[in-house]
């Protein structure tokens, strides 16, 4: 089932932790993977490496409130070897925020409750995820417990862009973990006609023996087949519009009208030139300077 439901949250941990999560999501995960050795390293009340030391799981509990800082300290050095399992429950959205509220007197500027905005919460992210990843023996998981959120009229996903800066030849699972209790369900959204998000997901990495700079590359390469595939449905879609063959004049000038990416990049018409002549499987050139969808 890849819906996990768990309304009672079980003796682990603290309820009156906010933010906290069901033991039985932890427990269910631990039973499926079965790992021998666990960190968790934003571990709020306790609860996951509660249930991991009841089922015999040799557990690391790190958290900011106890000096341990993911964006400035190695998961792998404060643990001292690799471990089977590395999952973390971050704070996102400044729903809940830790320092100063949660725990302590004063904001800490690394709390990932104290993000300045979604941009900077996803680059912090990537770097707690990269650092989980170090800590993960090859062929163990790494993963994190997040989900979306609605603000002021927008869809947030949190969960989109982690998978988006991780690699996906490491991705092995994306579950859906059902709330219950939250305070939001409890509020009313007067006429919103959408419904309220009642779930976080469970992202989940399968470590693979790469190296940081492969790392790097896959991560890139994705980036850059997005982009790349952007530019080719831009130029398509104008084709399109243009009864699926034009030459190059007509299309560079379909392509200004109608498109922002156009004003914002300078090299654009480069760009449409060297989607044409790259990709025959998708445009054909009928004599010169005169293109056809293929
Ligand atoms: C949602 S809570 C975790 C709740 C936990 N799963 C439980 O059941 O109690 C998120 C935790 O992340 C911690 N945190 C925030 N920023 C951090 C950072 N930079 N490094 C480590 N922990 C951080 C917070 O202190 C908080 O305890």
């Amino acid at each position: 089932m890849s819906i996990l439901s768990y309304p009672d949250r079980g003796p682990w941990g603290k309820s009156s932790w906010r933010g906290n999560c069901s033991g039985y999501i932890y427990k269910d995960l631990f039973e499926r993977l079965k790992p021998k050795t666990f960190v968790d390293p934003m571990v709020g009340s306790g609860t996951s490496v509660e249930v991991a030391q009841e089922m015999g799981i040799e557990s690391y509990g790190l958290d900011l409130h106890q000096g341990f800082n993911i964006l400035r300290h190695s998961i792998l050095e404060r643990v001292g070897k690799p471990v089977d399992m590395v999952l973390s429950h971050p704070p996102y959205g400044g729903m809940i925020v830790y320092s100063g509220e949660v725990w302590g007197d004063t904001a800490h500027p690394d709390d990932l409750s104290r993000c300045v905005d979604d941009e900077d919460f996803h680059t912090k992210l990537q770097l707690a995820l990269m650092n989980q990843r170090e800590a993960t023996r090859p062929g163990g998981y790494y993963g994190t417990i997040i989900g979306d959120l609605r603000k002021d009229g927008r869809y947030c996903s949190y969960q989109a862009e982690a998978l988006a800066r991780m690699p996906s030849s490491e991705l092995v699972a994306v579950l859906i973990k059902a709330q219950h209790n939250t305070l939001s369900e409890r509020k009313s959204y007067g006429r919103m006609a959408l419904p309220f998000i009642n779930h976080e997901f469970v992202l989940l990495w399968e470590r693979k023996n790469m190296a940081m700079f492969s790392f790097l590359k896959t991560v890139a390469n994705q980036a850059q087949a997005r982009l790349t595939g952007t530019w080719r449905n831009v130029v398509k879609q104008c084709l399109m519009g243009l009864g699926g063959t034009a030459n190059l004049a007509r299309l560079y000038s379909e392509v200004e009208s109608k498109c922002d990416k156009a004003a914002a990049n300078p090299h654009w018409k480069e760009k449409v030139r060297q989607v044409l002549n790259t990709q025959p499987a998708h445009f054909k050139p009928v004599e010169r300077g005169v293109w056809t969808l293929a």
